[in-house]
């Protein structure tokens, strides 16, 4: 795992109180999978009512009510590693919080009938949270999540490319990539695909201070460190600028992706010893 653990953590600590004054794509990428919940629980062959959901890297807990409306006798883990996400959300008796970091959750094997989860899963390292899900789900059990795609933020990304080789954007993993490692943990029914998403702003420092508020700027343990200084910034701006719109804005593109899988109704996580 390249990212830093500890400094993700902090970096949403910290962000935690303003996050949802800044989240403005994490809310439309929260809608759009709820969209595709609802189809596999309305509107699919098998329709499903879940009686347990983890909301896993929950944040401040936008997804709860939405999830309570959707399935109103359900029981909802709100899970996060940052407490001070987790101190946002109103107390309610069908949810609990639950202080846990997604590489090694917190919840009984076998426990949960949906996992949902919105941006959260760029900040792991994917294998290892696949893992810890398929092991929470119960057997027939659906994951629905979103994360960022590879295209993520390619126009800072081609800017700071013209200054230097470091890694100043974080490395997202392509859709069909995790689709791949969902089959080959075991997942069935796997369904990915992607949407871009352009935020504009008005300038570049606007896009970088956006990214920090929400606590998504870049913690790459090859980054270089310390504050980025005016003559750095002011080259950073020109390479941008190629990208300003016609409406004189500066775009910011974010590849959503959307990953859809089911754990087999004949998953039961007991690995068979075949002796010869
Ligand atoms: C972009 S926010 C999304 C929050 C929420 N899902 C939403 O839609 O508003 C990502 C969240 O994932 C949490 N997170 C990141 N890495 C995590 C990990 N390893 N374990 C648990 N939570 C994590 C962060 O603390 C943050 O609250």
């Amino acid at each position: 795992m390249s990212l830093e653990h500890h400094q993700i953590k902090a970096a949403f600590s910290k962000a935690a109180q303003q996050y949802e004054q800044h989240a403005v794509l994490q809310k439309e990428a929260l809608e759009r999978l709820l969209e595709r919940v609802d189809f596999d629980a309305f509107e699919s062959e098998q329709p499903f009512s879940p009686q347990t959901i983890l909301d896993l890297g929950c944040g401040t807990g936008w997804a709860v009510e939405p999830l309570l409306k959707r399935f109103p006798d359900s029981h909802i883990i709100a899970a996060d590693f940052s407490a001070q996400m987790l101190n946002q959300i109103k107390p309610h008796e069908q949810v609990e919080c639950r202080q846990t970091d997604a590489h090694a959750i917190d919840v009984h094997a076998g426990s949960i009938d949906l996992l949902f989860s919105n941006l959260m899963l760029q900040w792991c390292d994917e294998q290892t949270v696949f893992q810890e899900i398929k092991r929470a789900i119960k057997p027939g059990g659906l994951m629905h999540l979103t994360t960022m795609g590879e295209h993520t933020l390619h126009e800072l990304h081609h800017a700071w490319s013209q200054i230097d080789d470091k890694p100043h954007v974080n490395h997202f993993v392509p859709a069909n990539e995790l689709a791949d490692l969902a089959l080959r943990l075991g997942f069935e029914d796997v369904i990915a695909d992607s949407e871009l998403i352009t935020m504009t702003y008005k300038s570049v420092v606007d896009v970088m201070r956006d990214l920090k508020n929400i606590g998504a700027h870049n913690t790459d343990d090859k980054r270089s460190r310390g504050l980025t200084s005016p003559r750095v910034l002011k080259d950073l701006t020109k390479h941008y600028e190629q990208f300003r719109t016609e409406e004189g804005l500066i775009p910011a593109t974010f590849e959503l992706v959307y990953l859809r899988a089911k754990k087999s109704s004949q998953d039961h996580g007991l690995s068979l010893r075949i002796k010869d």
